[in-house]
C-alpha cells in the first residue's frame, strides 16, 4: 500500500519544501511537487504540505476502480495536466461524478500514471497567532520545516538564540520538549508569552550563548543573530561547542557559514540557501543520529 504526499512546490524556498519532504519520508518524486511514500501524509505536520492520503488504485485509467456512485476531485496542480477533469474522470470505466476539492477521493494524473487518493481529512500546516513578534521573527513555516529537517516527536530540542521563540513554538507543536535562552530578557519574556499563549510548555532562561555550559540536547536550532556578533570570526567559540551542546542542529545565518563549520570540524550535511525579498537565509544542518519521522 502506498501513500502520496503533495507539497506547495513553489519555486522560491524549493530546496527547502524538498529537503523538508525527504526528511519526513515523502519517498519518491513521481510529478512536480508529488511523492509516492511507503509512509502515510503527515497532515498539518509539513510546513509545506498541502495535500495526500492513501492511493487506493493506480495505473492506467481503465484499470481504475472506483467505489459505486462515488465523486472524485480531479488535482491539476501540480502535475499541470492540461484538459478538463470533466474528460480525466470520462476515461474511467465507473464515470464518476466530479466533485469539488475537500472531497474524499481524488485524482492525480501525472504523465504516463494515475493515483486515486483517499484523502487524509486533516488541515494543512496553519501558523498559529503568535502575540508577540518582531521583525526578525521566523515565519512560523519556515520555523516548522527548519524543525522538520532535524526533531521527531519527544526529541530534547534547545535554542539558544531563541528571539521570541517561534522555532520553540514549532518544535513544541510537534511534541519535542523544549528549552531556550537569550541574552535579551526582553526575548526570553516573548519567548515565554508566545509558548504560553498556545498552552505550550518551554523552559526560558537569560543566557549567552557564547558562553554555554550544558548537557548536550538531541537537537539545537537557532536563528542566528544579524550583524557583527556571530559572524564568522566571532562564530567560533560557538560552533567549536555545538557537539557539546547537542547531537544534531539546524541553523540559520544571513551569511554562508559552512567554511567556519567545516573548520571547526562539523561540515554541514546540507547547506540551503532561502532566498528573502532583502537578502538570503542560509540553512545548515549538521550532525549524526539522524531519523525518519
Ligand atoms: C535573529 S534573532 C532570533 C529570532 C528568533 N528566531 C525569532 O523567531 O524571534 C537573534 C536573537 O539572538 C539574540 N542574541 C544575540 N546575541 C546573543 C548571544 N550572544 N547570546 C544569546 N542570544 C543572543 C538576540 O537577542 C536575538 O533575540
Amino acid at each position: 500500500m502506498s501513500h502520496l504526499w503533495r507539497v506547495d512546490w513553489q519555486p522560491r524556498w524549493r530546496g527547502l519544501v524538498e529537503a523538508e519532504a525527504q526528511a519526513l519520508g515523502a519517498g519518491r518524486l513521481v510529478a512536480p511537487g508529488l511523492y509516492e511514500s511507503e509512509r502515510p501524509y503527515l497532515a498539518g505536520r509539513l510546513a509545506f504540505g498541502v495535500g495526500g492520503g492513501q492511493v487506493a488504485a493506480q495505473g492506467p485509467p481503465e484499470t481504475l476502480e472506483t467505489p459505486k456512485g462515488a465523486s472524485v476531485h480531479v488535482v491539476k496542480a501540480p502535475c499541470k495536466q492540461s484538459g478538463s477533469p470533466l474528460e480525466f474522470l470520462a476515461r474511467l470505466p465507473q464515470r464518476p461524478a466530479y466533485a469539488p476539492r475537500g472531497c474524499e477521493l481524488e485524482l492525480y494524473c501525472p504523465e504516463g500514471d494515475w493515483y486515486l487518493v483517499r484523502t487524509t481529512p486533516a488541515p494543512a500546516f496553519l501558523a498559529p497567532a503568535l502575540p508577540r513578534r518582531t521583525s526578525t521573527s521566523l515565519p512560523s513555516q519556515l520555523a516548522r520545516a527548519l524543525v522538520n529537517l532535524v526533531a521527531r516527536p519527544g526529541d530534547r530540542v534547545f535554542d539558544p538564540v531563541c528571539g521570541t521563540g517561534v522555532l520553540l513554538v514549532e518544535a513544541a507543536r510537534i511534541g519535542c520538549e523544549v528549552s531556550g535562552s537569550d541574552q535579551s530578557w526582553k526575548a526570553v519574556r516573548w519567548a515565554r508569552e508566545n509558548l504560553a499563549a498556545l498552552g505550550l510548555e518551554g523552559a526560558i532562561a537569560r543566557a549567552n550563548a557564547l558562553t554555554l555550559e550544558s548537557e548536550p540536547c538531541d537537537v539545537l536550532v537557532g536563528d542566528l543573530p544579524y550583524g557583527l556578533r556571530l559572524e564568522s570570526a566571532d562564530l567560533t567559540p560557538f560552533v567549536d561547542r555545538l557537539p557539546s551542546l547537542a547531537h544534531r542542529w539546524a541553523l540559520v545565518a544571513n551569511t554562508d557559514l559552512s567554511v567556519g563549520l567545516t573548520a571547526a570540524g562539523h561540515p554541514p550535511r546540507l547547506h540551503l540557501e532561502v532566498p528573502k525579498a532583502t537578502f538570503v537565509r542560509h540553512v545548515f544542518v549538521g550532525g549524526e543520529g539522524f531519523s525518519a519521522l
